[in-house]
């Protein structure tokens, strides 16, 4: 399965903090908003990662990332010249998905839970049509809403309704078999002007091979496109790191547990930082890994 992580737009409403850079670069307490999604990938067992962002922005991620090596990646880089919808992800991704499955994840999006590694490895493997994730929200209005039956059979999807049939939003993370690129690529502008991704879902969904997988109130979701919506994921990210002593999309960390790096280069990569808490995290847990026991996480 191929990843891509959406990670262009304009950020607007995080001006003025986004006057300069880019919104995933922004700080989430103490990592980049971009560790976030690319962690859900990595957890998904994906290795092969385009990351598209905005041509000006693109350089800046990849002085993050790099070609991804050092954490067992394969990460590569496309330019979205204007933000014209989440679906064009599928157009400016195609070469890279190939043949392949792949997951689609928005890059401001935050994911966690306790047993969300075994629902991701368990969602990627099933092939068939589209895997979309539901979530419980006060503020409908605001998100792609899914509705179901009693079966929780998805029925319908509609963007931002005014007045919405359910309360379950969908989550920017989504999975699809081959034929998402066709679909796209068939795919005419909206009245905004936008290729929109509840098109490509309203497709699969008229073909009855749309899935909705409901993440229970045990899951934290947040997008972090908005100053306070920021702030909270910060908050809560430094509330559980604080409480439990185990990070939030630490990807050197899921490198290890995953087998994409080994202990001794976890160190190496902690070492490296050790000025920092992050850095002394790492070579923290490299040295447990390597005595063969994990802190509880
Ligand atoms: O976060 C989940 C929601 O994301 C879903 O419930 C909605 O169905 C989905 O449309 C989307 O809604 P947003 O209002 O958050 O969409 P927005 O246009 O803000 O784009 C989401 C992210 O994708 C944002 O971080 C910027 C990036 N993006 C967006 C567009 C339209 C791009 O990189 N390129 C684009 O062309």
């Amino acid at each position: 399965m191929k990843g891509i992580v959406l990670a262009g737009g304009t950020g607007s409403r995080l001006y003025p903090l986004t006057l300069a850079t880019s919104k995933q670069l922004l700080a989430v307490y103490d990592k980049p908003m971009l560790y976030y999604p690319l962690s859900v990938l990595m957890l998904a067992g994906i290795r092969d990662i385009l990351i598209i962002s905005n041509p000006d922005v693109v350089p800046q991620m990849r002085h993050l990332l790099g070609d991804g090596s050092r954490l067992g990646l394969n990460v590569s880089y496309a330019e979205q010249k204007e933000p014209r919808g989440i679906a064009e992800a599928f157009l400016i991704g195609a070469s890279h998905i190939g043949h392949d499955r792949s997951a689609l994840i928005l890059g401001d999006n935050l994911f966690h839970g306790a047993g969300f590694y075994s629902l991701l490895q368990r969602e990627a493997r099933s092939g068939n049509g589209c895997t979309l994730f539901g979530y419980s929200v006060s503020d409908p209005e605001r998100y792609g809403i899914a509705e179901t039956d009693a079966d929780g059979q998805l029925i319908s999807i509609s963007e931002k309704p005014l007045r919405p049939r359910s309360n379950q939003a969908i989550t920017g993370l989504y999975f699809y078999d081959n034929d998402v690129v066709s679909i796209a690529a068939e795919l005419r502008p909206s009245d905004r002007g936008e290729l929109e991704i509840t098109d490509v879902h309203q497709e699969y969904l008229r073909q009855r091979r749309a899935a909705l997988v409901p993440l229970s109130r045990g899951y934290t979701w947040m997008d972090c496109g908005t100053h306070a919506s920021l702030l909270a994921a910060s908050q809560y990210v430094q509330v559980i790191q604080e409480r439990q002593g185990v990070r939030v999309a630490c990807l050197e960390e899921i490198a290890l547990r995953m087998g994409f790096i080994d202990a001794e280069t976890c160190y190496e990569l902690g070492a490296s930082m050790r000025q920092s808490d992050y850095g002394r995290y790492l070579t923290e847990i490299a040295f447990a890994h390597d005595e063969g026991r994990w802190k509880d996480c």
